[in-house]
Order: C-alpha cells, then structure tokens, then sequence
C-alpha cells in the first residue's frame, strides 16, 4: 500500500487501523477496543489490556528461538571498551537486576531514577523497571544535582540506579557525588540506590543506603515479567518548559508498545535482525525510543555508543561504527554532523569505510539545514530524512515514511504527517491558514497512541500547556507553515524553549537562576543562532541600583551559576551586563526582537515597544559578545 492509502485509512478507520498495528504487540490481555474517548479532552489507547514492556522487548525473542541474536553493541571510544549482548544475555541481566529490585520492595507503580552514563547497563536498568512495572524516569547525565534534585522531589522515586561516573572527552565527571548532593537537596529521600561503579571513578557509598550493582544482584532469584494494565505508565521523561520546573511527560504503556513497533519497519525501513543505530543517550527521548525500546521492540540490534561524532578519536568514528557492525539505518540529530561536517569537510574519512550496509539516515530533534543535508547526501550517497517529533509524542509525528515509500525529499521539510497526526496551521484566533502562511503547529485530538496521556502530577498544566489554546487540538509549540503538496516546515518555538546541539532547554529556567544571583535585579535568556549548535543561550543581566562591581565579575559568576544548577548542558557561556531590556509598554521583554537582531535578520520596530533606544544598546551589547553582525 501506498503512504497516502495508509494514512488514509488511519483517518477513516483509526479503531480499525490501530487494532491491526496492535497485533505485532504480545498482549497477556489482548484490545478489544483501541480508543477510550469516555473522559475527554483526554484521551486513553489499550485500557482493556494488559501486557508487559519488557516481554515484548526481551523475552519473546528469547522465547522465539533468537535467544542468540544480538540485542545490544556497546561501543565507547572514550574507554576503548567493546562488547555485545545477546537476547538471552539481555533476557538474564534483565531478570536478575528486577530480582535484586523487587527484593529490595520495588513493585508495579513504583517510581525508579536512573541516572547513569552511555553504558548497556542503562538499557538493563529501564528494561527491569519495565520487567516489574516500575516507572522509571531517566535523568541525562549532563544535568546538574539541583535539576536531578527537582526531578527526585517530583517522581518520589524508591529507588535510584546510577553510574559512578560519566565519560566526557577528556574528563571524568563524577555522577556519585551529584546525586548525593541531589539527594541532600531533596525533600523526598529514596528507600535505596544501586550504583554500577565505573573503574574511571569508584564512587564512596553510604552505608545501608546505596548498593553494589553487582552486590545486590548476588543470590537472587531473577523476576518475572509482570502485566500491567495498557494505560500504566511506562516511564517518565521530564523536558523542558517555560519555567524552571520541568515537565514529567508520562508515556502510557500499551499505546507506546503498538507505536513504536508500527514505525521501525514503516518509517525506519528496518526488519527483525537488522543493526539499528541512534547516535542520541538515554537521557532524551530518542534514546528512550530508539537506542532501547522500539529497536529490541521490533528485534533488532541496537547500538549504545558512548562517544562523540569528533575528537573521540576524529570525525570518522561515526563511519567506523557503521561499517563495523553493519549499520542499515542510522538516526542522529543534525548538529553531530554539523561537528563532523566542520572537522572533515572533503569526507576523508568516509571514504576510508565501506558504508555499503548503510541504506538511510535519519535526523530529528532540531531544525536540520539544507547546507548539510545537501553535504550528506553528496558525501554518503544515501537519502536523508528529515523527521520531527517531541518527549510528549514520543515516536516521529511528521516523517517521510521510508519503509511504506520513500517520497519526495524536500529540503528544510521534515515532510508529511503519520498516521494518527494531521498537522494544521492555526492564526493566534485559532483560524486555519491556508497553505504557505506562517502559524502554531497543531493536530486534533485524540492524538495515536503512544503519546503522552497528561503530565505526571500536572493534569491542569497539561491541559493549560497544550490543550487550552486550541479547543479540540493539540498545541505543539512549534511554529511553521504547510505548502501546497502537504509537506510541514518548522520555522520557530512559540514559546521559550531553545534547542542547543539538539538538547531542548528553557530560557525561562536560565532566568530563573540569572535572577538568583545577589547582584542581578532583571535579566533575559535568548537564543541566537549558532553555526555548530543551532541555537546558544545569550544572557542580558541588568544589575541592582549601586551594584558597583566589575561586570566580567558578575558575567563570569553568572555563568558558573548556571552550569551548577542546570549543569553543562545548557552549554550558557555569554552574557553581558546592560542597563535596561527592551520591553513593551505592558512590561513584556521583547526577546524575539532581541533574537533578530543577534542573526542580524530583518525585523520590525515592535509598535508597543517602551523606548526605542534601549535597542541600540542591546545591539551595541551584542556586537560586543560577537553578534549582530560583530565577529564572533
Ligand atoms: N554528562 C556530563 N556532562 C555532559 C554530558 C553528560 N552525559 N553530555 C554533555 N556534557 C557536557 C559536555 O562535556 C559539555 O561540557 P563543557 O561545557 O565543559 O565542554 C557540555 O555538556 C555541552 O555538551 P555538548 O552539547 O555535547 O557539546 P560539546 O561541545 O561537548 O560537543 C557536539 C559538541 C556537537 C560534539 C555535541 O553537541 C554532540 O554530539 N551533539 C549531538 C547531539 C545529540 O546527539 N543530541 C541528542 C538529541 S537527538
Ligand atoms: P524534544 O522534545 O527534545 O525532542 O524537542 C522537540 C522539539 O525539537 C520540537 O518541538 C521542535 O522544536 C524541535 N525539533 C524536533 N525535530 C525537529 C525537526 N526535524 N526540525 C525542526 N525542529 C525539530
């Protein structure tokens, strides 16, 4: 069939279409019905059933006579560390590290934190969870011990898993120490931990309170899978909002087995046994989906690289990779080729690999530039596809589904929607706008399974996030417009979410922190554009009255703030210290005004803007830290 007769029959029978993807599913009770609409505006997939997340993506394989097929690769160039897991391998770490959990009290509806490094014990840990119907919420490593802080407090978690460390080119950064902080801060205490110590960095344990991996795991009778009900949440995935607090995106558990299973042959164009890669880490949502759960899901193997696309050793350890295990289709997002498009600009090292296993390559998680998809397509030979989803939905709403057909690529196009999406283009009034005119990014309740039910804890701020604006629709926060042919192109965030290096972050969290520090009465975060990064984070600190210390003082104070309580990946370097911000004469901060003129875009005198002037020196500022036509 083709992709317009499949989306289509999504459309006009979604009951039908979404039982039929439900039989790749190994249900212990199985749908009789797809869709619950009883409680709208909120919707639920799967309720009549039950089934069990890590039996689908561990046992049945073992149980089907693939025992011996390879489920995960572990590849880390910065320790020079290989190894490989079988399904049956997979299937007994799995089932004796959910034995040491549940022996410890960790049962169905528990929340577990994980917060550990690139390493295959991180795909094991979720998976137990998933074996116990514990709910794990995974913490990126490269978050500071306030944000785990916040994320322990809200999630209530019994138990957190951890690495000893972490391994970021040239430095060890030691995991333990923050999560004991994290834990300090915290007014929820876990029951325990379980800490895998990494030679790198052994981690000091407190008594009776964190456990040995290995330890615990000593004499334990492994766990069975136990079933869940299909809307028992899976996981939760905190990400970024407009505020400091994060949102806790729940992922029902049923509707993510059926999705994601239905995109690794429709969209990604791969068959049981194929080697799968996503360059991401476990912390974000791809690494959620596609480094653990869709590719064991649907039988494949599964690639935990710990590494980065340069320097670790050079730019072809992406090629390497893919060459040494056979790699058909590969999902990164657009900046790490950015990196290796700058480090290798001919391609040498592609040509030192034969790339012949390679078939697609996938990018996600920020706008991809035509520059560097033109770059891959010339160097590498094979399709690029742009497709473009969030932690709220989960799997790609809008793609060029390749396993059905591949169509037409047009660059800066992420493409045509998925079944269940139907991507349309609002006014501020909620108006539809005919094609090629810029508006909010929406798609009409219910929204396909797999997508998030309602935020942990925050069903009003759910509904106040993303259902209010746009009775009936779903608000994406994105910003874009649909051409003639139906293909969607996302232009901007309507809110103030950033993307830096692919990693979705909150200005409004920045300011948060800005505004903390002793010496600062007023601040704005923006973001400007970045050549390698796609976006960075630009600080304007306006200082208290008689606040009479050096500026690079305050700036540098600043930015060390920022990095400890949001951590370094909020990658915040710059900043400069000015005397008002331009605002409107209600008060709002004029930030998109800011932005343009960073990138030295076109952009019109906002009419409610207070004082004209202060934009000058805004520019002036910029100019100073490298922008606005300044040299950076
Ligand atoms: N634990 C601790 N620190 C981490 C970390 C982790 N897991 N991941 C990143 N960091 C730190 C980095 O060391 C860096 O610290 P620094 O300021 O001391 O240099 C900071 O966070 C920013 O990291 P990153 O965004 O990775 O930038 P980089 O300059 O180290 O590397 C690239 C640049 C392009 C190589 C890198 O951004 C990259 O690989 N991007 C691909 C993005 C990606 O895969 N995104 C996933 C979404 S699909
Ligand atoms: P995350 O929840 O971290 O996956 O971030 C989701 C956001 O990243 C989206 O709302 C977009 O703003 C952006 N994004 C993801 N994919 C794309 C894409 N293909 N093109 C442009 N922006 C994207």
């Amino acid at each position: 069939m083709s992709y317009s007769e499949i989306y289509a029959a999504a459309k006009n029978d979604p009951e039908a279409f979404w039982l039929k993807a439900a039989e790749g599913v190994d249900w212990v009770t199985p749908p009789t019905q797809a869709l619950d609409s009883s409680n709208p505006p909120l919707y639920e997939w799967f309720t009549d059933t039950e089934v069990n997340t890590c039996y689908n993506a561990v046992d049945r394989h073992v149980e089907a006579g693939n025992g011996d097929r390879l489920a995960i690769i572990y590849d880390s160039p910065v320790t020079g560390q290989k190894s490989q897991l079988t399904y049956q391998e997979l299937r007994d770490k799995v089932a004796s590290l959910a034995g040491a959990l549940a022996a410890k009290g960790v049962t169905s509806g528990d929340r577990v934190i994980i917060y550990m490094s690139m390493v295959p014990e991180a795909l094991v840990a979720m998976l137990a969870c998933a074996r116990l119907g514990a709910v794990h919420s995974v913490v990126f490593g490269g978050f500071a011990s306030n944000e785990l802080a916040v994320r322990i407090d809200d999630a209530a978690p019994k138990a957190i898993i951890a690495t000893s460390c972490g391994i970021e080119p040239g430095r060890v950064v030691e995991y333990k120490p923050l999560l004991d902080a994290a834990i300090d801060m915290a007014i929820h205490k876990p029951d325990f931990c379980v800490i895998l110590q990494r030679e790198q960095a052994r981690a000091a344990m407190v008594d009776g309170r964190d456990f040995d991996w290995n330890e615990i795991q000593s004499g334990i009778e492994p766990a069975d899978c136990v079933p869940v009900k299909g809307n028992h949440p899976a996981y939760i995935l905190y990400t970024s909002g407009t505020t400091g607090q994060p949102k806790g995106v729940v992922r029902p558990t049923a509707g993510h087995l059926v999705a994601l299973n239905w995109t690794m042959k429709n969209v990604y164009n791969v068959d049981p046994g194929d080697v799968f890669w996503a360059a991401s880490d476990v912390g974000w949502v791809v690494g959620h989906s596609y480094i653990c759960y869709a590719p064991l899901i649907a039988g494949n193997t599964t690639i935990v690289f710990e590494g980065k696309p340069v320097g670790t050793p050079d730019a072809g350890t992406f090629w390497r990779i893919i060459s040494e295990y056979d790699v058909k289709s590969f999902f990164t997002a657009p900046t790490a080729f950015r990196a290796v498009k700058r480090d290798d600009p001919q391609g040498e090292f592609i040509k030192k690999y034969d790339l012949s296993c390679l078939k697609v390559i996938y990018l996600a998680g920020e706008r991809a530039d035509p520059d560097t998809i033109e770059w891959m397509q010339e160097k590498l030979g094979v399709p690029v596809i742009d497709h473009w989803w969030q932690t709220e939905l989960g799997y790609p709403a809008v793609a060029n589904p390749v396993g059905i057909e591949l169509l037409p690529v047009k660059l800066g196009s992420p493409a045509v929607p998925m079944p269940g999406y139907d991507m349309k283009i609002l006014d501020d009034e909620g108006n539809e706008l005919p094609a090629g005119e810029l508006g909010a990014i929406v798609t009409p309740l219910p929204l396909p399974p797999g997508t998030l039910p309602t935020l942990w804890n925050a069903e009003e701020r759910f509904k106040s996030s993303y259902l209010n604006a746009f009775p009936g629709y779903y608000e994406t926060g994105d910003a874009g417009y649909i051409d003639e042919d139906g293909y969607l192109y996302i232009m901007a965030r309507t809110d103030d979410v950033i993307n830096v290096a692919g990693h979705r972050l909150s200005t409004g969290a920045m300011e948060e922190v800005l505004a903390s520090h002793p010496d600062v009465a007023e601040c704005a975060v923006i973001g400007v554009t970045d050549q390698l990064k796609g976006q960075l984070p630009l600080g304007f600190l306006c200082t208290n009255a008689g606040t009479n210390r050096p500026s690079e003082e305050i700036v540098s104070e600043c930015v060390s703030l920022v990095r400890e309580k949001i951590g370094p990946v909020a990658a915040f370097k710059q900043a400069a210290v000015v005397d008002r911000l331009p605002k409107t004469r209600s008060g709002k901060i004029l930030r998109g005004t800011m932005v343009k003129i960073a990138d030295s875009a076109e952009y019109k005198m906002p009419a409610t803007i207070d004082d004209p002037a202060i934009l000058d020196e805004i520019r002036d500022a910029l100019v100073g830290l490298g922008y606005a036509g300044g040299e950076s």
